[in-house]
């Protein structure tokens, strides 16, 4: 995820920045940039990869004194529009290079505005979103900083924490904030602002902590606060008492918990820039470029591993239920040894967080070979896999940092339903009040997820009674029974307990034989059509000694007298339940993992990201 620090004070910025930026790295970044102001003006520099690759370059300047100045901002880029470049990396800054800008956040109308103020003349050099805003204020500035910037919020939508400087206005720092952090330390003759505790902590304690659409003019002695009309307001300092390894965690215990609780944000940001509201909502994928040729499609092959091909299974059965099309999800390290039958009107999805592992590239190399249509669904810019695919759809999510992943399934979920859906609208078979209705849903699932993360304390104590169950078994119907496999591969994963995922109607075949009053089975029902089946199966379960427990709307008593324990999810349609009920099972997963003492963060014998066989 991008970091952003900020500096004015009595002391040299730049190594102060520098500084800085490294507490940041943990957070994952593809390149750094800072932008310090002194009395030869604005200056700035980049650079791609790690944080040395920057130092490096501008270590010699420091030296010498040819990089001066008491005030700048800085910048780790995770990228997002554009691949990682030095011209992508942040700080970008407007036509003049007067005004340079520091963002985290998404500027989803970013591709309108480019348009409108390339009209006006201004000259783009990267990528990104982020330059759009310098373009932006300097379009509305005359001699003051921040109502610019109160304009040229009024035409960006989207998320954003910024940090801006402009030459002419040597003696402050502007910051503003919309669902992304920023925090404000105050110092003694010096202050700073990060999107981070960690980043400031070797120099203050005090913090602000900006609230949304507030604006910080952060000066070198004095913090003055406006609301979004630029009415001036108070605030009230804060103490942070986290020492630096908690505070790299946001105050969570462990990355698994952080990145769990991360997720409404990250399907927020993954969604929203794909959806447009003119009379009725519709969905957007510029980045995939639907158009008539699409539909004469035969067949949608998901491949990926692990976790991915966990979103491509549930990803089937989006693609048969939403756009009546065979649809396959294909484990990536078995598809690339069969001979599989290739059509050029297939469809290829492949799945990678990473866009790195071996086995999903040699799959999607092969399917490459074939002539069919491959998009990518990543959470990685300029991965291999990124670079490679015909069309590459981002998730959104920021890097994640646990090795057991949470926040990529789910928003490779959002993806794969966008894809799903836009597919059915162009097959006819999804008319435009049935998509905004499904839109609606998915915009829902922001504040759902939100209220399931509320509740964590219930799956906790659950975690607490049955952490030390040797067999663990989950079990669902449809898309729950995908949702099975994924809930099984996190607990084993984080636990170290042996989990397995059946599908239910599938018990009464083998499985059960292993069901004795040793056995934990937690059932996941969601497919409403389905709640009789499902109840009979966990009766059955039940007879032999399980302990059972449920995850079920909340709207529905059905299994009230039939589990031991029931965990309620909000409404939504069935077919999109899965982004709610696997959270339930990743905080019992992790909560496993912390009773029993392990480090969920880093389990034994796995790696992030699996470059080899
Ligand atoms: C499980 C997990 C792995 C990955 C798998 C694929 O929590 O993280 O199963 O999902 O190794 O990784 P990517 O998505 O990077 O291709």
């Amino acid at each position: 995820m991008c970091g952003i620090v900020g500096y004015i004070g009595a002391e040299e910025a730049a190594p102060v920045l520098l500084n800085g930026l490294k507490r940041l790295e943990y957070r994952g970044y593809d390149s750094a940039g800072i932008a310090v102001l002194g009395k030869t003006g604005l200056q700035v520099r980049k650079a791609k990869g790690i944080l040395k690759n920057l130092e490096d370059k501008i270590t010699p300047e420091i030296n010498s004194a040819l990089l001066t100045g008491a005030m700048g901002i800085g910048h780790t880029r995770w990228a997002t529009h554009g691949g990682p470049s030095d011209v992508n990396s942040h700080p970008q800054t407007d036509v003049s290079g007067k005004i340079a800008v520091v963002h985290n956040g998404i500027i989803e109308n970013y591709g309108k505005l480019k348009r409108q103020l390339e009209g006006r003349g201004a000259e783009f050099r990267s990528e990104t979103d982020t330059e759009v805003i310098a373009h932006l204020i300097d379009c509305y500035y005359k001699g003051d900083l921040v109502q610019a910037l109160i304009e040229a919020l009024k035409r960006m939508e989207g998320s954003y924490a910024l940090g801006i400087i402009h030459e002419d206005e040597p003696d402050r720092i502007i910051a503003v904030r919309k669902e992304s952090p920023l925090i404000i330390g105050v110092g003694k003759g010096e202050n700073l602002i990060a999107s981070d505790v960690p980043a400031i902590l070797e120099y203050t304690r005090e913090v602000y902590y900006l609230d949304d659409r507030e604006i910080a003019a952060v000066y070198r002695d004095r913090v003055e606060f406006y609301d979004a009309e630029g009415q001036g307001r108070e605030k009230e300092l804060a103490h942070v008492s986290w020492d630096a390894a908690a505070a790299e965690k946001g105050g969570y215990e462990h990355f698994m918990l952080k990145e769990i609780y991360e997720q409404p944000k990250a399907l927020t940001d993954t969604l929203r820039a794909r959806i447009k509201t003119y009379a009725v909502k519709s969905i957007n994928l510029e980045e995939i470029g639907f158009d008539e040729t699409w539909a004469e499609a035969r067949r949608v092959v998901i491949t990926a591993c692990g976790t991915a091909w966990h979103a491509g299974v549930i990803g089937k059965y989006a693609f048969e239920h939403f756009a009546r099309i065979p649809a396959d999800a294909e484990i990536a390290s078995e598809y690339r040894y069969r001979n599989p039958v290739f059509n050029p009107k297939d469809i290829f999805i492949i799945i990678s967080q990473s866009g790195e592992t071996a086995d999903t590239l040699a799959a999607m190399r092969m399917a490459r070979k074939s002539g069919a249509r491959i998009i990518a669904i990543s959470n990685a810019v300029g991965s291999t896999l990124a670079r490679e695919a015909d069309l590459v759809m981002y998730t959104w999510a920021g890097p994640e940092i646990a090795v057991a992943s949470t926040k990529a399934f789910t928003t490779q979920l959002m993806c794969v339903y966008l894809i799903a859906l836009q597919f059915g609208a162009l097959r006819g078979l999804i008319k435009a009040e049935e998509l905004a209705r499904y839109i609606h849903e998915l915009e829902q699932l922001g504040s759902h997820t939100k209220r399931i993360l509320a509740s964590r304390e219930a799956v906790q104590r659950f975690a607490a009674l049955q952490f030390n169950k040797t067999k663990v078994f989950f079990m669902g119907r449809l898309f729950d029974y995908a949702v099975s496999l994924e809930s099984a591969l996190k607990l084993k994963e984080v636990s170290y307990t042996h989990s397995e995922a059946f599908a239910a109607g599938e018990l009464k075949h083998g499985p059960i034989a292993l069901v004795d009053s040793a056995t934990l089975v937690i059932a996941i029902c969601t497919q409403t059509a389905l709640f009789d089946k499902m109840e009979s199966n966990i009766k059955e379960v039940k007879a032999r000694g399980a302990a059972t427990a449920v995850i079920t709307f909340e709207d529905t008593a059905y299994f009230d007298d039939t589990a031991d324990t029931i965990f309620r999810i909000p409404r939504t349609a069935d077919c999109l339940s899965p982004i709610l009920s696997i959270i339930p099972c990743q905080l019992y997963a992790y909560y496993c993992s912390v009773q029993r003492g392990l480090d969920p963060d880093k389990p034994r014998n796995l790696a992030k990201s699996v470059t080899v066989e």
